[in-house]
């Protein structure tokens, strides 16, 4: 699997077809700011408890599925590390309008946005610590396992993946991306 031509079609479908999402999504406030080299604490606070408010309801339909041990499912819970992150008693409104993640190939599109925004959270505490802000433990999250556990993660998506769910599965990836960046950009 060294090429995109040679990665399943599922994968292939996800990556092609949530782009759009994904690059709106990287137009935020605070990754400009991180980019541009001009980052505050203020700022990265504020875009952990975005990230908060998301990932708590979104846990919360995790929780109700039952994993087989292979998927680390504990790993991939993350909102509890953004607290870390926080000023104690920060607010932390919760996302109102989310996905809606009843099904298996709902849940499935949900976690592939989910457990791909790790990657670039490696890519952004490498920003954060060049900028000298210290609220990292979130986007550092499983560190040198980051690479690891999204492989083994595309794998059983894949083998989950059927000619049947397929559309779906991509369809909630899509409106994943859409529901959060609504909620980011939701003053
Ligand atoms: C909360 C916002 C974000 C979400 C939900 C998200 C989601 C994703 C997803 C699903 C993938 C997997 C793509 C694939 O199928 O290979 C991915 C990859 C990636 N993302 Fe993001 N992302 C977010 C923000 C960012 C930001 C701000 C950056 C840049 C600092 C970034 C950089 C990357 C990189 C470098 C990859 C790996 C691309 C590759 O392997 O070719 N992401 N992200």
């Amino acid at each position: 699997m060294s090429s995109a031509s040679e990665s399943p079609v599922i994968l292939q479908r996800l990556r092609s077809e949530t782009r759009p999402y994904h690059d709106a999504l990287e137009q935020n406030h605070f990754n400009q700011a991180l980019g541009a080299g001009q980052v505050s604490a203020e700022q990265t606070h504020w875009f952990l408890a975005k990230l908060y408010g998301f990932l708590k309801p979104y846990e919360a339909h995790l929780d109700q599925h039952e994993f087989t041990p292979a998927w680390d499912i504990a790993q991939r819970h993350r909102a509890h590390l953004i607290l870390a992150d926080l000023p104690p008693n920060s607010p932390l409104p919760l996302c109102p309008d989310m996905p809606p993640l009843a099904t298996w190939p709902q849940l499935l599109g949900a976690l592939y946005v989910l457990e791909g925004s790790t990657l670039g959270g490696q890519v952004i505490t490498r920003q954060l610590a060049k900028a000298g802000i210290e609220s990292r433990t979130y986007f550092s999250g499983n560190g040198d396992q980051t690479g690891p556990l999204w492989k083994r993660f595309c794998q059983l998506l894949t083998e989950e993946a059927t000619d049947a769910n397929q559309a779906e599965i991509v369809d909630s990836a899509s409106l994943t991306f859409q529901k959060l960046h609504a909620w980011i950009n939701q003053p």
